[in-house]
């Protein structure tokens, strides 16, 4: 079981519809909730999975979505992005400005990263940044067959790289 996982509009879903195309077994997180008759409610903006139940479930293949690396996964792929360009994609969504905040401020300080690492015990990081969609599944694809020295986690660090634009991430 495979987590694909990262900050809202990294591109786990684009990334997942590629790995299916190739053949992979790829199921979101709500998908997989459905399934299991674990959702709590969807009567609002979002569908609220009751992931400590969830997690009780395996899947044999590719787990896509931002709690993917709370199912206890074997391993977690942390899909990042600079949060600058994270902010410009996320604008375009017609979100809330608070809403596009709270999550461009979680990939500045590596929210989802740490949760994996706290949640997996195999987790790898790919900066999705400078790269095409088909660029970040071809990565996806090696990390699943064992290639995962290069993606260790710690080498991305936002606030080094923005260093002197940060005014301009947590300005509205
Ligand atoms: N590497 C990339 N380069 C350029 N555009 C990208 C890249 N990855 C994703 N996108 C675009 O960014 C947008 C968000 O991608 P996507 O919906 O896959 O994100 P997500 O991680 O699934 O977000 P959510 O958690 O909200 O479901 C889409 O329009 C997608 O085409
Ligand atoms: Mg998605």
């Amino acid at each position: 079981m495979i987590a694909l996982t990262g900050t809202p509009g990294t591109g786990k879903s684009a990334v997942a519809e590629i790995l299916k195309r190739k053949g992979y077994r790829v199921i979101s997180v709500t998908e997989l909730a459905r399934l299991h008759d674990c959702i709590l409610d969807e009567s609002g903006e979002e569908v609220v999975v009751d992931v400590e139940k969830l997690s009780k479930f395996r899947f044999d293949g590719v787990v896509e979505g931002h709690l993917s690396h709370l199912l206890s996964p074997d391993l977690a792929i942390v899909l990042r992005c600079n949060p600058l360009v994270l902010k410009k994609r996320l604008s375009g969504r017609g979100w809330s400005e608070e809403k596009v905040m709270e999550n461009v401020e979680a990939e500045l300080l590596d929210v989802i990263l740490v949760e994996a690492l706290e949640e997996c015990s195999e987790v790898c990081e790919v900066d999705t940044t400078n790269l095409s969609v088909e660029e970040v599944a071809e990565i996806v694809e090696k990390i699943i067959v064992g290639e995962r020295e290069s993606y260790k986690p710690g080498k991305i660090d936002w606030l080094s790289v923005l260093e002197d634009r940060l005014d301009e991430v947590v300005r509205l």
